[in-house]
């Protein structure tokens, strides 16, 4: 498995990262072990949380870490964990943000869910309106001198945000965040106009979410309803399931296909050809899609083949 620097810091995460908002909710804890063990076993060491993960199951927000925490037991120091604080964790306006009152409670409650004494990367999970941004590094930089938390990130951060952050970790001698969790992927490419130059320019990584629009660049999807999975059953359903869309993925699959690819391949390996892409951290069902998503993160696309997908 390829290993990526984290934008300009010196942390190491594996090109193919496996994302867990599934786990809990729509995973038990016998099927999650299964797509954490071949994650594992492909060389997948980079993992993706947040507090909130979990909603549907019984555990509720938090179930994610929790169901991590007991899967990872005895072999926690393997991975490399990334959570998330932000979005609202009960119905009290002091359980979400990024102020320090709540970032100082809220890494205790992922540390004890997670079974762990330190996260490998904590990451803003949205921008907080309601807080300055130096307190909220000043916070995250005490939790990194204090050994919890080592790499700081954010996600949903605007372009403005992104300089705004680093500019102040910067001179006022903070921990600097060094990567960007966004929406991006073959359909969704908003962020290459502001977000991407604003990363390159301040040495983040970008860590893209939805990386498959939930499944939709699988292929499995079909105009007429075939297809089933956890964006059939989603409140996204219709915006992505689109006519334009399914009109544009065929127009992907077959510059794919032309080149001996799949759909599947082009979705990760268009990701990876973009340098400032530290690591794709799809979800999986399955052990099976784990080892498929693996083998999909092989292909490099040439300058003049990125051209001809910009185009498409
Ligand atoms: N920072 C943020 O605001 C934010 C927002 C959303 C997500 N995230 C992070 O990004 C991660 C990835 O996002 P996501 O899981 O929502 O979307 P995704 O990675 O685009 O889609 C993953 C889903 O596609 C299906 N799938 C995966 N591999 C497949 C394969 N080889 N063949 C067929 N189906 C396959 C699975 O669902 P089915 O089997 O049910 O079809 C899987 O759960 C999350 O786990 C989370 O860590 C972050």
């Amino acid at each position: 498995m390829e290993q990526r620097r984290l934008g300009d810091s010196g942390l190491l995460v594996s090109a193919v990262g496996l994302g867990t908002n599934n786990f809990a909710g729509r995973l038990h804890d016998e099927a999650a072990r299964m797509v954490l063990n071949e994650a594992l076993e492909q060389g997948i060491t980079f993992i993706d949380t947040a507090d909130v993960y979990g909603g549907g199951s019984e555990e509720g927000s938090g179930g994610s870490e929790s169901q991590l925490g007991r899967l990872l037991a005895g072999r926690r120091a393997r991975f490399i964990i990334a959570t998330k604080f932000g979005f609202p964790m009960g119905d009290s306006p002091l359980e979400r943000g990024a102020s320090r009152r709540w970032i100082v409670a809220e890494v205790e409650n992922s540390l004890r869910r997670l079974r762990t004494d330190y996260i490998d990367l904590y990451q803003v999970h949205t921008p907080d309106a309601e807080t300055p941004i130096d307190e909220t590094l000043r916070a995250l930089d005490d939790l990194v001198r204090s050994g919890k938390v080592r790499y700081v990130g954010h996600s949903n951060f605007a372009a403005w945000q992104i300089a705004d952050a680093d500019w102040t970790a910067r001179t006022e001698h903070l921990a600097r965040p060094i990567s960007a969790q966004m929406h991006y992927n073959l359909l969704v490419r908003g962020i290459q106009a502001e977000v991407i130059p604003a990363c390159v320019a301040h040495g983040l990584g970008i860590i893209p979410y939805f990386p498959l629009e939930s499944g939709f660049l699988t292929g499995k999807y079909k105009p007429g309803g075939e297809g089933h999975g956890r964006l059939s059953e989603s409140a996204r359903a219709g915006g992505v399931m689109s006519p334009a869309n399914f009109e544009r993925i065929a127009g992907l699959e077959r510059f794919a296909t032309e080149r001996g690819h799949s759909l599947l391949d082009l979705a990760f390996g268009w990701l990876l050809s973009q340098p400032i892409v530290s690591s794709v951290i799809a979800s999986a069902s399955t052990p099976d899609q784990v080892r498929a998503n693996v083998a999909a993160a092989e292909w490099r696309l040439t300058a003049p083949e990125l051209e001809s997908v910009a185009a498409l």
